[in-house]
């Protein structure tokens, strides 16, 4: 059993729950999931747990933390969530990034929720040098992601549609411009799917490697249900399922975006 530790509003709409556990089976990784059972002790209701993206871990203080946005029923019920409240959560899930011997110009780029597994990706790619473009619809849903970044020392750049940003759209149109500057040797991303499939195509262009982090909708988890195929690229007729290949896929392994 995981207990909330807390579970603060830090923007609109958006909630940053941090749990303590006892024990996980592992370590989570960067750009693991957790699949979290949002119905209340008594009730079945919603059945299907839900998945969220590990935002941060301490293996100190035995805390993992979720950034989220309440989008239906089950983050509703979420974002009801108490202090001291016990939480049924399954995880670490999925296929994380890869992190080995990642040097050079890093670029990550987070479009809206999608941000939320960039953070601990950060905190482990300590031998590149990073540069983060995050956007979103407005900079009150960027500010928290925006501090947390920045307390890492990091180059943030970040994209909203108002004026008072360093560029009005998304974070894809803010990478963009970067992009006819300088040439990063790696790039991770998630966000939306036509994002990624622009992040995709113009690193395939420049044959820069990386990575992305799909959000499909999923049933089980853990394999099972097949509700979360992609289809693969390069093996014929073959899908990957997000949840156990992904949701971490590399540059042109899996369809993404149609
Ligand atoms: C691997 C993975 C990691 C994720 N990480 C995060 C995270 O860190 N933070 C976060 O806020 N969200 C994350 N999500 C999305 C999150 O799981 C959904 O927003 C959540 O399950 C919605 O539950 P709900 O009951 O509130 O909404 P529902 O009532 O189930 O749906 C409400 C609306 O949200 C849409 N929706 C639901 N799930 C998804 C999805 N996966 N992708 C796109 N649209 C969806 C539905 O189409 C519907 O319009 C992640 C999803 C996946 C697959
Ligand atoms: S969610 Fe069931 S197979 Fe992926």
């Amino acid at each position: 059993m995981f207990e909330i530790l807390s579970n603060k509003r830090v923007g609109p709409k958006i909630y940053h729950l941090v749990l303590s556990y006892e024990q996980l089976p592992q370590n989570p990784e960067p750009g693991q999931f957790f699949n979290i059972k949002v119905a209340k002790k008594s009730s079945s209701d919603p059945l299907l747990r839900r998945p969220f993206s590990l935002f941060d871990f301490d293996e100190a203080d035995k805390k993992i933390e979720f950034v989220y946005r309440v989008v239906g029923r089950g983050t509703e019920i979420l974002s009801e969530s108490k202090t001291g409240e016990k939480l049924d959560v399954l995880g670490p899930l999925g296929n994380p990034f890869s992190l080995k011997d990642r040097k050079g110009l890093v670029h990550l780029i987070g479009g809206g929720m999608g941000i939320a597994p960039l953070y601990y990706l950060s905190k482990k790619l300590r031998n590149s040098i990073q540069k983060v473009f995050l956007g979103a619809g407005t900079y009150e849903e960027l500010e928290f992601f925006s501090k947390k970044f920045k307390g890492l020392d990091l180059d943030v750049h970040l994209a909203a549609m108002e004026e008072k940003l360093e560029i009005k759209g998304s974070a894809l149109v803010l990478w963009l411009n970067y992009l006819q500057q300088e040439t990063p040797n790696f790039v991770y991303s998630c966000g939306p799917e036509k994002m990624l499939a622009a992040v995709e195509k113009e690193c395939l262009k420049n044959n820069i490697g990386g990575e992305l982090s799909v959000e499909k909708r999923m049933g089980c988890g853990i394999g099972v249900c097949l509700s979360c195929s992609c289809q693969s690229k390069n093996e014929e007729n073959k899908n990957k399922r997000a949840c156990v290949e992904g949701p971490v896929f590399g540059m042109g392994e899996v369809v993404i975006g149609e």
